[in-house]
């Protein structure tokens, strides 16, 4: 039997979207409001989803408090209340938006699983804003 366990999370963090081979004025035309250059925070929602095979001793496909420790460790600890842009390594060099954050935390959670598990990771920038990636 496979099934599917997920796990809610969540960090609070500032960034900017931009190119620094951009101008401020093309910037600000491709990234709105998310381009000021002044910055900007969000209350990022996380749902994370592993699936796998239920697991005969234990009942688990992973048990919750390691999935919660590995999200805390990966997640929560390194971007809540950051600046993605200048406090978080992966960023230094790569546009914040949701679509790159979401990758950059599934590929961290990704390597902390045993890898007979498949994960997907969805990331809420606000309530109806938010993206899915699962390693494709
Ligand atoms: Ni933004």
């Amino acid at each position: 039997m496979i099934v599917t366990v997920s796990r809610r999370a969540h960090f609070n963090a500032a960034h900017r979207l931009y190119r620094k081979d951009w101008s401020d004025e093309q910037n600000l035309e491709v990234f709105g409001k998310c381009s000021n250059p002044n910055y900007h925070g969000h209350n990022y929602e996380l749902v994370v989803s592993v699936t796998g095979r239920i697991d005969k001793e234990t009942g688990y496909v992973i048990d919750l408090r390691i999935l919660k420790n590995i999200i805390r460790e990966e997640v929560e600890e390194p971007f809540d209340h950051k600046n993605l842009n200048l406090e978080v390594e992966q960023f230094k060099d790569l546009n914040p938006t949701a679509e790159n954050i979401v990758v950059v935390i599934y590929n961290k959670l990704k390597a902390r699983l045993d890898s007979r598990l498949d994960l997907e990771v969805t990331l809420y920038e606000t309530q109806r804003n938010f993206v899915t990636y699962s390693g494709q």
